[in-house]
């Protein structure tokens, strides 16, 4: 295999400069829709994961607000997901495609999660995100290039996974 190992950790600090001209998303769903978005993703999330502690099965109910499940965070006003934050919680299985639908998401810690499959492409959706973690995980397969247009990614963590790929050019260039 030709692969080249990535670095252990990869921590960038983006300028500011270089994030000053984002375009919004000029998405016009209401923020009932982007709700309705969001439960769905992460009723996926969770669909995709056998989570054989029950930490979900028994938190991650539709009988309560998803912004009261554990390790979720939510917007101030409104119920959109800012955090997906479950580090250490074994989960035991792929990532959703689905994540890439919170649009409002700036935070994913789930670092040593037993977390095998690829990182879905979708994942380059999510323009707001600042940090992600999926450290000390199975994940395998390339990093999807669309990892690049997170332009406000200030750290990345992908150690002790079985990743390869070349990201750090388009990162460094968006
Ligand atoms: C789920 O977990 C959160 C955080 O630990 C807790 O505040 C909430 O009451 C739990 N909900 C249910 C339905 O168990
Ligand atoms: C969310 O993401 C999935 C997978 O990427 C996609 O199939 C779905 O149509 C998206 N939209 C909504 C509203 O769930
Ligand atoms: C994201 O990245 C992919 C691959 O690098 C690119 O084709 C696409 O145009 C980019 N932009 C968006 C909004 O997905």
């Amino acid at each position: 295999m030709a692969a080249a190992r990535i670095p252990a950790i990869v921590l960038l600090a983006l300028s500011a400069i270089s994030i000053s001209t984002v375009v919004p998303s000029g998405g016009s769903s209401s923020p009932s829709q982007s709700s309705n978005t969001d439960l769905a993703a992460l009723l996926s999330f969770k669909a995709h994961v056998s989570d054989p502690e029950g930490v979900l099965a028994s938190n991650w109910t539709t009988g309560t607000s998803f912004c009261h499940w554990v390790g979720i965070f939510c917007s101030r006003r409104g119920q959109c997901v800012t955090a997906v934050e479950l580090p250490g919680v074994p989960l035991h299985g792929s990532l959703s495609p689905h994540l890439g639908n919170l649009s409002l998401l700036s935070i994913i810690n789930l670092a040593n999660t037993v977390l095998t499959g690829s990182i879905p492409g979708n994942l380059g959706r999510l323009h707001r995100l600042k940090f992600l973690d999926l450290g000390r995980n199975g994940l395998s397969g390339s990093i999807p290039s669309t990892i690049g247009n997170l332009t406000r990614l200030q750290a990345l963590v992908l150690e002790v996974n079985h990743l390869f790929g070349a990201i750090l050019v388009e990162l460094l260039l968006a």
